[in-house]
């Protein structure tokens, strides 16, 4: 059987609630979650949530009235989060190519439209591969945000998925999505071993392979938002494994509008995005603060001019702002950035 048909395989029958899974990295979130998506978690239906096999928290910020596609959705847990948190007006689609779970995912639409007092339906579930999102009639420019929850390692042609996605958001559009990474280039034994790939692993990009494959697709480079290390617990696993490292990280990947400059500038975040009043922490390198004039490099100041995330900042060219604190966090912060991340791995430097 090829990857597909063993990974369908895998999430279809033989994993039936995650506690199946071997490895247990849905548990556990990298960061604790806000009280607004904790509400909205604890109500989705019990037979959706049984079947959760992510890997991160893939509920980015400034959500109402977004169109959202959820890549690889599984029974469509974050699918339903994101349907409330988007509100009636939005839309989510969830696409994945398991008819077991596109099944369980179909069979709550109605429970949740009711539970959230929606006229109709604003989530849908298709059947499809997200390599080729073109067969499952999803159109240029047609999102706003796209998610994937522990899914993208699973593919056997991630530069595909990348291009995909790409070509599906509006400019603007964000990729905001959570996946397994390792310190290495996985050799033949760990990639061809079929619960390793199963269970989220044998699949794991090298970490610098997302950075070049999302600059070869067009996207702005990856930004890190949360890690978490994976400890492979399992002891016959640990065998194959040995001391290569695994990491679960949350990534957001813009594709920026040709026309917005790459110029560095001065912003000032206003305290609007709901759950976020005084405080945004865009990743990493970035906290905005309410109230507070920061200086940013010139792909964040494009990223936040070209994007969702326009609304909320006062957006300026740097050096002529008063008072603006003048120094990019990001040249202070970066080390931490790198630090986070190795941190997480614990990498040795490659
Ligand atoms: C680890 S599970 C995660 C499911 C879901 N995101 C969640 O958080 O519960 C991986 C899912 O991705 C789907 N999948 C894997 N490779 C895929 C592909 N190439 N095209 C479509 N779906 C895929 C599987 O069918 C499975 O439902």
């Amino acid at each position: 059987m090829g990857i597909h048909e063993d990974v369908k395989d895998y999430y279809g029958r033989r994993v039936q609630k995650t506690e199946d899974l071997v490895l247990n990295m849905c548990v556990t979130p990298a960061q604790p979650l806000p009280k607004y998506i904790r509400d909205v978690l604890n109500v989705v239906h019990e037979e959706v949530s049984s079947k959760y096999y992510g890997c991160g928290l893939v509920i980015p910020e400034c959500l109402e009235n977004c169109w959202i596609l959820d890549l690889g959705s599984g029974s469509g847990r974050d699918c339903y989060m994101l349907s409330k948190l988007v509100g009636e007006q939005g839309h989510v689609t969830g696409i994945d190519m398991t008819q077991e779970q596109i099944q369980v995912a179909q069979k709550f639409i109605e429970y949740h439209t009711q539970l959230f007092g929606f006229s109709k339906p604003n989530v849908e579930f298709l059947q499809g591969y997200i390599e080729k999102l073109s067969d499952a009639g999803l159109k240029d420019n047609s999102f706003d945000i796209i998610i994937s929850n522990c899914v993208i390692n699973l593919s056997p042609d991630k530069k595909a998925v990348l291009k995909e996605a790409y070509r599906v958001l509006k400019d603007g559009g964000e990729m905001y999505f959570s996946d397994v990474y390792a310190d290495c280039i996985l050799p033949e034994a760990i990639r061809t071993h079929k619960v390793l790939w199963g269970e989220c692993l044998g699949g794991a990009l090298w970490w610098k392979d997302l950075f070049r494959i999302a600059e070869e697709v067009g996207f702005s480079a990856p930004r890190l938002a949360t890690a978490k290390r994976i400890p492979v617990t399992n002891a016959e696993l640990k065998k194959v494994v040995g001391d290569f490292q695994f990491v679960s990280a949350t990534y957001r990947l813009f594709k920026i509008p040709a026309s917005c400059p790459k110029d560095k500038c001065c912003v000032t975040y206003n305290g609007s995005i709901r759950g976020f009043k005084e405080k945004l922490k865009f990743d990493v390198n970035y906290t905005f603060n309410e109230g507070e004039a920061v200086t940013v490099d010139g792909e964040m100041a494009a990223i936040l001019q070209g994007s969702r995330f326009a609304r909320a900042f006062s957006i300026k060219p740097a050096g002529k702002v008063a008072p603006c604190s003048g120094e990019d966090p990001s040249t202070k912060s970066k080390v931490k950035a790198d630090e986070t991340y190795r941190g997480a791995l614990g990498l040795c430097p490659h």
